[in-house]
Order: structure tokens, then sequence, then C-alpha cells
């Protein structure tokens, strides 16, 4: 079914989603699973999740606060620290429930103390990971002081990202978030065991609307919002293009208002409340509706080895205006959006 004003997809997946736990978990997870068949779920809590038995523990705690009517999967991960060995991984991976592993450079973004200080040090679980055919997720920044933060991806990719792949290179590599030109050229440029997720609030936004008029936290995340000329518009271009190496993963990563709004804010913006609407908005404005379901459904799940869904969604071309605000735990919480009016609506 493709009118122009409806469209029906096989249901989408969310390949990285910030879910966090307790009250927030139950605060947020209906979104997802009422639009998602599956997503990764980001192993960034405080401690991390680190091995199998927390893997096993946290997607119990998923499983647990999840609406009774869903058939939503979560997808686990384990988040890589200096000291995870190559059994870990066995072990993670052959518990079944885990499908990937994270490399967040240590201090790069939230709770990401326990990370990784030197790439050299997770090496044997990454040529562990090689053999088992298991994919590394990456935030792709450095953390460098001396690196300007709009630059930190790009670094990333010279200094880290290409030695990574000359000495791994069968490796399979999931680039989180790109946010850059260069980080699409290197995709586009590598092997087809390298691939991408684009967040919708990347493509939607730009360091202007961050920052121009005032500055506005809830536009804060990282990698941070970029410049539209070059890097925008290679995002779209990227997205839309029907390209296999580039699919849906939202990012979203919520935190509380106050801890937006405040003096050292946190990094993060919400937008599974409407994810695939976000992406509907992007597709439509390039023209490229007929590209959504690829991006959306197929190609996450080709790239991990997964069954792709059969069920279906439909989105309608219908206004609506985007809540101011969402109760989260005891707080409350300001979507991506908030108070906007968007016209693609999920039936
Ligand atoms: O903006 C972000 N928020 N980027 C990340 O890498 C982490 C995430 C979070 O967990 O809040
Ligand atoms: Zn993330």
């Amino acid at each position: 079914m493709q009118h122009n004003d409806a469209l029906q997809i096989i249901r989408p997946d969310d390949w990285h989603l910030h879910v966090r736990s307790g009250e927030m978990l139950k605060s947020v997870i209906g979104m997802t699973a009422a639009q998602m068949g599956r997503a990764i779920i980001m192993p960034n809590l405080s401690p991390p999740v680190s091995n199998a038995a927390q893997a096993k523990q946290y997607h119990q705690e998923i499983m647990n606060a999840l609406p009774a009517d869903t058939r939503f999967t979560p997808l686990m991960v384990l988040y890589l620290t200096d000291n995870t060995t190559p059994k870990q991984i066995q072990t993670a991976f052959d518990g079944g429930l885990v499908v990937a592993a994270k490399l967040y450079p240590a201090g790069a973004t939230t709770n990401s103390d326990s990370g990784v200080t030197d790439i050299n040090n997770i090496y044997p679980s990454l040529e562990k990971m090689q053999q088992l055919g298991v994919p590394l997720l990456v935030h792709g920044e450095v953390t460098d002081a001396k690196v300007d933060i709009f630059d930190r991806e790009a670094v990333f990719i010279e200094q880290i990202l290409s030695k990574v792949i000359e000495d791994l290179p069968d490796l399979k590599i999931v680039f989180e978030h790109i946010t850059t030109k260069a980080a699409v050229d290197f995709v586009l440029s590598s092997g087809n065991n390298i691939a991408a997720t684009i967040t919708p609030h990347h493509l939607l936004a730009n360091r202007n609307d961050m920052l121009v008029g005032g500055i506005k936290p809830h536009y804060f995340c990282l990698p941070i919002l970029k410049r539209r000329d070059p890097h925008q518009l290679a995002l779209l271009k990227a997205a839309t293009s029907g390209n296999a190496k580039f699919f849906l993963g939202t990012d979203s990563a919520p935190h509380a208002k106050e801890h937006k709004e405040s003096d050292c804010g946190c990094a993060g913006i919400l937008n599974a409340h409407c994810a695939i609407e976000l992406y509907a908005t992007v597709f439509d404005s390039q023209n490229a509706m007929d590209k959504l379901e690829g991006f959306a459904s197929f190609f996450g799940a080709d790239f991990y080895n997964l069954p792709r869904n059969t069920d279906t969604i439909v989105l309608k071309k219908q206004d609506w205006v985007v809540p101011s605000s969402y109760a989260f735990a005891d707080s409350t919480i300001v979507p991506f959006m908030a108070g906007k009016i968007l016209n693609w609506k999920m039936a």
C-alpha cells in the first residue's frame, strides 16, 4: 500500500536505543514497544552491563516492564571495558541474549567512565568477536581534551577506526549515530562488514537548532549536532539513498527535564515517542518514501543476520501535535519536537 497519504511497511526495528532501568525504564519502554519489533539495548547503565549475568538480569527487567500486549524483543549488548576477556565474550554470546558488544571510549559520553581507555586493551576480545561474527558497536569519538568537540568523530576515524579495520579486516562494525560527512564517506569506502546507524535528530536538526536564538539544552546530544552543510546534508543523502549500509538507530536517550535544563546538562534526546514518524518526515522531505522500509525494517536485520519482521505498520499523513512533556519516573521529560506539529502518524 502506497498512496501519497499512507504507507504500509514491515515493522521497523531500532538498532540503537537507551531505555535506562527502574522507573525510568517503565516510563519509556512502551514508546518503543508500540513501534518497533526489536531494539538493540545500550548497556551504559551504572554499573554497566558488562557480563552475561548482568545482560540476562537487564533483559528480564525489560521483559517485566513491557506492556502486556506487546511482542517486542530487546536485543542485549555487552559493554566492553579494559578488563573484558575473550572468554566473557564467548560466554555472553553462547547465552543467546547478547547480540553485540559496545565500545565506549572512556569518558566519551553518559556512563562511559568504565569504558575503554586504550583500544589495544580490547584487541583480544575484538579478535574473538571477529571469529564469532559478532558486531562491534562503536561510539566513534575521541576523548582527547585537545580535540575540538565538533572534530571528535572525524579524528576517531583517522586515529582509531582506520586502524581497527586494518588490523581486523573481517570484524563486523556498526559505526553508531554517525554525524559527519567524514563518517558517511568512511562507511561508503569500507567493506560490507562496516555499516552505520543514523538518528532522527541528526537528520532533522543541526547545530543552529541548538544554538541560534538562545541555547536549547534539549537539542544537546553526543556526538554533538554538526553543521548543516556538509554534514547534515550528507546524512540525509546517505539515509535516503537505499544503500543497505545505513539503517535506523534512534539513540533515543532519555534524561529528566531538570538534568537537561541545568548548569551542566546531560547529553541525550528522547525521540522514541515518535521515532518512525520522525524518519517518515525525513524521507518525505527528500521525496524518498519508497526508501523508508529498507532503512527502517530490512537493512539492520540483514546486517545482524536476524530474520526480517513479518508484521506491518501503517503510517498516515496526518497532522498532530507532539506532547510538550511526558511523565518520567518521579519527574518529567521534554521530548524531541515538543509542542511541534508532525505530519506523519503511525496508525
Ligand atoms: O547523547 C547521548 N546520550 N549520547 C550518548 O552517546 C549517550 C546517550 C545517553 O546515554 O544519554
Ligand atoms: Zn547512544
